[in-house]
């Protein structure tokens, strides 16, 4: 089971980053054209809350299952157990948080500009936290993988 939760946890990631940089272009180009909202930008704003949302059940189900987070006297001062055990958690949550915050004003926003205005910046800061927060593989000492 924690095997194919890692490769999901991993590849999904892939999805995910694909759903934000689409969730981006959409909002931006939205906000400044000034155009009106329709059905596909509420879809795309969707798909991507609904996918951040799986990303995070499937990493607090790993939380409890990789031998990666390890709670004792010297976790927080090893760099990859403080990592796993925090850094990575606190950015994604916040990252995730983010994402949902923009949703919700998004599709209540009585005005399309702010919707898309809103939703963009919101995405913006949680893609930001989320590359920061990803395990790349060129961080070597933390041992992910591409996939
Ligand atoms: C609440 C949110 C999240 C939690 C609790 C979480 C938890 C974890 C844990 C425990 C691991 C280590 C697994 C292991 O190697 O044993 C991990 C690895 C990883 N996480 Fe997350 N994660 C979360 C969100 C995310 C998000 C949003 C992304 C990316 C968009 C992400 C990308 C990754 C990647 C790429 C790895 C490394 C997988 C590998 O070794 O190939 N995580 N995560």
């Amino acid at each position: 089971m924690y095997d194919f939760l890692l490769h999901f946890h991993s590849g999904w990631r892939w999805v995910l980053l694909v759903l934000l940089f689409m969730a981006l272009y959409t909002n931006f180009t939205g906000w400044r054209s000034g155009r009106v909202r329709n059905a596909g930008d509420a879809k795309t704003n969707l798909n991507l809350m609904a996918g951040a949302h799986l990303q995070g059940i499937v990493g607090l189900w790993m939380y409890f299952l990789s031998p990666k987070v390890q709670w004792h006297a010297s976790t927080m001062k090893d760099p990859v157990l403080r990592f796993f055990a925090v850094e990575h958690l606190l950015t994604m949550v916040i990252a995730l948080v983010l994402i949902t915050i923009g949703y919700v004003r998004c599709k209540r926003a009585t005005v399309d500009r702010n919707g898309f205005r809103l939703a963009f910046w919101y995405f913006l800061v949680a893609a930001l936290l989320l590359l920061a927060g990803i395990p790349w593989p060129f961080r070597e000492a933390l041992g992910a993988e591409w996939f």
